[in-house]
């Protein structure tokens, strides 16, 4: 049965339940640093694809109980982990104007917390899973802005294939929306050097190089240029452009992080070695450009067609690292299936 996206916000809001599907998402000229950490804004604007794999999937629960419950891979969460979500539970109460208690219970299909964007696809999935169980319809840019305040990178995640988060300057105006990219076929391998969480936040990362980079305002300076040079390679559709745009931007964020006092490093002897190799590959005749984000693992964008070549590259020269062979993928969605099970998932969006 294919039930209509009305059909569909009706039954879960209804019965007080819905599930979301969000896939995470990996910026091509990135997010660093907060203007407003309560609101999360940004000091610059950013770019990203949406991949078609690792998904987070979230179900939310009204429920009679005393208090939220928090269960991240069939395990109860506790301390800041649990209450990052029962606060956004809380802001999902307040926008809808009620309080029931619920019960979240979200499966994650990559390891979190390791820089591989668990938190965007994360937080996109809650997002929309938790406004659709509260009886809220939001459209996509409302629900961009909400997944915002759960993590910066999950205002991405909404859409399908890139997205830009423009900057703007209060809560309404900082928001994600798609971007065209007609004969752009873009793919990505992820690599898994370290599956392990990180020992900095991202948040913490930030706020130390903001307060303490000499280098933090070039950073705001260069990236809404970089941002625009990357929207018009997108527009004439012109790869090597990107990735030349996307590889130098990530190298320029952990160069005002590596400014940082003491020193924001996330690589380690494993990531440079992967970045040797993307260059190799790329002296090669193999197209591909190198990007990093709050974690070791390198993340390699190529062409979608030439995914399956750099995956068994990669692994040809490093046997022992995972990889995550990934091309654009879709924005948040609701399912029907329950988390971690296989059952039917929509054909029709569930948010508009
Ligand atoms: O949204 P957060 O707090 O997980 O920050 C993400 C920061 C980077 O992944 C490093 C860059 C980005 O734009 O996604």
């Amino acid at each position: 049965m294919t039930l209509t996206p009305q059909q569909l916000a009706t039954t879960a809001s209804e019965d007080g339940r819905a599930t979301a599907l969000a896939n995470p998402n990996i910026a091509l000229v990135k997010y660093w640093g907060k203007r407003d950490e309560a609101l999360i804004l940004p000091w610059t604007g950013s770019l990203s694809l949406t991949l078609d794999a690792a998904p987070t999937t979230t179900t939310v629960r009204l429920t009679d109980a005393a208090d939220d419950v928090v269960l991240l891979g069939g395990r109860a969460l506790e301390g800041t982990a649990r209450s990052r979500v029962t606060r956004f539970i809380d802001l999902v109460r307040a926008l809808a104007d009620r309080d029931e208690r619920v019960t979240v219970d979200s499966h994650n299909e990559i390891p979190t917390g390791a820089g591989l964007a668990s938190s965007a696809s994360g937080f996109a999935a809650l997002a929309l899973a938790a406004s659709t169980a509260f009886g809220l319809d939001l459209d996509r840019r409302a629900l961009s802005r909400l997944a915002r305040r759960g993590s910066g990178s999950a205002s991405r995640s909404i859409f399908d294939g890139i997205a830009v988060w423009h900057a703007g300057y209060d809560d309404e105006s900082s928001f994600a929306e798609a971007v065209p990219a007609r004969g752009l076929d873009l793919g990505m391998v992820l690599t898994v050097l370290d599956a392990r969480a990180k020992s900095v936040s991202s948040r913490d990362g930030m706020r130390r190089t903001v307060d303490t980079s000499p280098y933090y305002p070039a950073w705001v300076e260069r990236t809404p240029v970089e941002l625009e040079e990357m929207l018009a390679a997108i527009a004439r559709a012109d790869f090597t452009a990107v990735g030349t745009i996307a590889e130098r931007n990530a190298m320029r964020m952990h160069a005002t992080m590596l400014g940082a006092e003491p020193p924001v490093r996330y690589w380690g002897p494993a990531s440079v070695e992967l970045l040797d190799l993307v260059a190799n590959l790329r002296g090669d005749g193999l197209e591909c450009y190198a990007t990093m984000d709050a974690g070791p693992n390198v993340k390699i964008l190529c062409r979608a067609d030439a995914v399956d070549e750099l995956a068994t590259r990669i692994l040809e020269a490093q046997p022992d690292i995972g990889v995550i062979p990934a091309r654009a993928g879709r924005g948040a969605r609701l399912i029907t299936s329950e988390p971690g099970g296989s059952a039917g998932e929509q054909t029709t969006e569930g948010a508009r």
